[in-house]
């Protein structure tokens, strides 16, 4: 198995609900370690060069809204296959197909405010946390 890093946001649904330590708990319990955290709120810009992948979806305004409307929590997490592992812990985008006992199972509350964010391959991984953190930032 190949230790990786995988870049994670606890979305502002929830900060604002106060689930940042519900939702790390279940992070660590997986076997991730929480190398990197900070607490940003984003800029309109930040958000858009974040998701721009989804520009020409009809959902990009919404979604750059939602991720706007408060305070994130970005971290990196590393572990063994961390990016597909985290992806299962996350669950589904829509959290009414996520499986018992993810995290969007557990507190998402919609599709668009579905609590947290993982990347999706090594290459995006390696762009997202290179966003957010410089390397003295991330302590493995
Ligand atoms: P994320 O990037 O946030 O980790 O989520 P994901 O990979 O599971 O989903 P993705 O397809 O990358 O979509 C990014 C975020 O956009 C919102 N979304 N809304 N209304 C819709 O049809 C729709 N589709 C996606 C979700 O909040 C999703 O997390
Ligand atoms: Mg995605």
């Amino acid at each position: 198995m190949a230790i990786e890093r995988t870049f994670s946001i606890l979305k502002p649904d929830a900060t604002r609900r106060n689930l940042t330590g519900a939702i790390n708990a279940k992070i660590e319990q997986a076997g991730l370690r929480i190398i990197a955290q900070k607490r940003v709120w984003m800029t309109r810009g930040q958000a858009e060069t974040f998701y721009g992948v989804h520009r020409e979806r009809p959902f990009f305004g919404e979604l750059v809204d939602t991720m706007t409307s408060g305070p994130v929590v970005v971290q990196v997490l590393e572990g063994d296959n961390a990016i597909k592992k985290y992806r299962e812990v996350m669950g589904a985008t829509n959290p009414e197909k996520a499986d018992a006992g993810t995290i969007r199972k557990d507190f998402a509350v919609s599709m668009g405010e579905n609590s947290v964010h993982g990347s999706d391959a090594p290459e995006t991984a390696a762009i997202e946390i290179a966003q957010w953190f410089s390397g003295n930032e991330i302590v493995g």
